[in-house]
């Protein structure tokens, strides 16, 4: 019997593609660019399924052009680039790679927090510039973490882990859920504060960012909620750019609302707001959440087994839920 078809965008850890090599065709993008959308199109027809990352756009005329398709498997947890309705309509099972990259995510996270609360970015850009005289005593002065509350915009899994650090630098973490209106999630589940929205703005000294885009989320951070925020806060995103205006954004920071932002995503990425980066209370990063050889590689196995699973007939491992 012939081995299914599978496209995949990407290179991907060897250990990851000999496995899915091992039973099915695999159809290999090599090169260093993205795929074309049309390229992408084009190659998706006769494959039964895709191992595809968030930066492929995987609309209807995507999901229509793959005639055949049977499964789509993202290596990330976000799947906002994938035309769920037009997926399902087909019948064409979307899996995603979750927990894999908590740990790696929560991290980063707390590599921004520590940065801009603490200044170490700019310590750095000080020193490499040759423009450190000395120690001073009231030189760079930051802001310290104990017994500041943190404020985390949605419960889930990353979420959770990033208030699960907050202890360790004498921070209380309090949740806001899904725009503390639709999630399901209770104060007994986050085992600790959910707050409404607006609150959690007023009363947090660092502000992090965990939802998923959706078109409910969408600039949920917007010019009103900067303006809710205490001065001496710092906002962090490690999510998806869009949740957060970022026009609305550089203002609050020109206007000096927010103390500093460290933001590892973007609206427009990779273009990056020319303002943010005159900014010195910016920490900027390129979308590097998940970006360790241990996590990337779990990652690329976890869709590996979501496509060998379904293409044989079983369910999904982590099918995504809408
Ligand atoms: C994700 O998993 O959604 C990240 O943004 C990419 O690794």
């Amino acid at each position: 019997m012939a081995k299914p078809a599978v496209l995949v965008t990407r290179r991907m850890p060897s250990a990851a593609l000999a496995q899915l090599e091992s039973v099915c065709d695999v159809d290999l993008h090599t090169g260093s660019d993205d795929l074309s959308h049309g390229a992408l199109c084009a190659r998706l027809s006769g494959k039964q399924g895709l191992l595809c990352v968030f930066t492929d756009r995987i609309d209807a005329a995507a999901v229509a052009a793959g005639n055949e398709l049977r499964v789509i498997a993202t290596v990330a947890v976000g799947f906002d680039n994938i035309d769920i309705e037009a997926a399902t309509a087909r019948r064409i099972v979307v899996t995603n790679t979750p927990n894999v990259l908590t740990g790696a995510t929560a991290e980063l996270t707390w590599g921004l927090i520590l940065t801009v609360a603490r200044r170490i970015g700019e310590g750095e850009r000080v020193i490499r510039r040759g423009a450190w005289t000395g120690w001073t005593f009231d030189f760079m002065l930051g802001t310290e973490l104990r017994g500041k509350q943190l404020g985390i915009i949605g419960a889930g899994r990353i979420g959770r882990a990033v208030a699960a650090v907050a202890p360790a630098f004498g921070m209380r973490a309090v949740f806001s859920t899904r725009a503390t209106t639709g999630d399901a999630v209770t104060q007994a589940e986050t085992g600790d504060d959910l707050l409404p929205l607006d609150q959690l703005l007023l009363s947090s000294d660092v502000v992090s960012v965990h939802l998923p885009l959706t078109s409910e989320t969408r600039h949920l951070i917007d010019r009103r909620a900067l303006a809710r925020m205490k001065r001496t806060a710092f906002l962090i995103n490690t999510s998806r750019g869009p949740v957060v205006d970022e026009a609305a954004l550089v203002w609050a920071l020109e206007e000096r609302l927010i103390a500093g932002a460290g933001l590892d995503v973007y609206e427009r990425e990779p273009l990056v707001d020319e303002r943010l980066l005159s900014l010195e209370n910016v920490c900027l990063l390129p979308h590097l959440g998940s970006a360790t050889r241990d996590t990337r590689t779990s990652m690329a196995e976890l869709a590996v087994r979501n496509i060998v699973a379904v293409l044989g007939g079983h369910p999904a491992v982590t099918p995504v839920r809408p």
